[in-house]
């Protein structure tokens, strides 16, 4: 089946679940799985259940998506993503985006944890995105474009929001929440980077390197949205520091971030 056609099949399975159209989507990254606690009037639905959708392979990552309210706005969080590396293709990877685009959401919030590159960074931090480097080079708009749904050619000149972007500093002034922000550079995973590789990524302008975010970025864009970045720095890239990366760790240091993490994308929703 076309890819549109799945998008809107999975549509019309939600569309019968749901109450009221959301206009702002989460994407939960680790670090950000417990954000569910703050929405009201949930109505979740696991992936498996959504005909097209696959269910994510990585630890911390189970999936769903989670309709509801905060603040009197109406959203839907994907609780879990699928990573390129996990092998699924990159068409899996970005799927749920255009269902959240069929379903006419406006703004995407996109989370997710990263490694510090830039040197005043700390683990702990949280880094507003304010651009990307696609170094992986996977483009999940390789194949035959529709122009109805987006150009051939996207701009990425804006690709994340100045007004959302000023918003986020607005709303982490006011609570108090120190905020870096930066360049985020993607490479594919599932290795993290080796300690040359962090170097040439600094050279290169990255304030922080991930495994996410980038294609999903890339497909709001062409189909028109809003986007926020926000990245957790749960520790600093190999070779910044004098010591080997563990994803255990990493998986805890989100876990001490996630409380002025969750702060902030309430307030910022709050907000928008
Ligand atoms: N590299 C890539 N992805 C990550 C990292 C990292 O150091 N930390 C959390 N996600």
């Amino acid at each position: 089946m076309e890819v549109e056609n799945k998008v809107i099949e999975a549509v019309k399975h939600l569309e019968e679940k749901i109450k009221n159209v959301p206009e702002i989507g989460i994407i939960l990254g680790s670090g950000l799985g417990n954000f569910a606690e703050v929405i009201e009037e949930k109505i979740e639905i696991p992936y498996g259940d959504i005909p097209n959708f696959q269910s994510s392979t990585v630890k911390g990552h189970d999936g769903k998506l989670i309709f509801g309210k905060i603040a009197g706005k109406y959203l839907v969080a994907m609780k879990g993503r699928i990573h390129y590396y996990e092998g699924k293709g990159i068409e899996a990877s970005v799927f749920p985006i255009k269902v959240l685009c069929a379903l006419k959401i406006k703004k995407l919030i996109v989370t997710n944890a990263a490694g510090g590159v830039n040197k005043d960074f700390k683990a702990g931090d949280l880094m507003i995105i304010r651009d990307h480097v696609n170094f992986a080079q996977i483009n999940p708009l390789i194949g035959p474009n529709d122009e109805e749904i987006g150009p051939r050619f996207p701009d990425m000149t804006y690709s994340y929001s100045k007004e959302l972007i000023k918003k986020a500093e607005e709303v982490g002034e006011k609570l108090n929440i120190n905020l870096q922000k930066g360049v985020y550079f993607y490479f594919t995973g599932p290795t993290y980077e080796t300690p040359a590789e962090v170097k040439m990524a600094g050279i290169l302008g990255a304030d922080a390197v991930g495994m996410s975010t980038v294609p999903e970025v890339i497909v709001a864009r062409h189909r028109g949205l809003e986007v926020l970045g926000i990245s957790a720095i749960t520790n600093m890239a190999a070779g910044i520091l004098d010591k080997p990366l563990d994803h255990k760790e990493v998986m805890e240091s989100g876990k001490l971030i996630e409380g002025k993490f969750q702060k902030l994308v309430k307030g910022v929703i709050e907000n928008i």
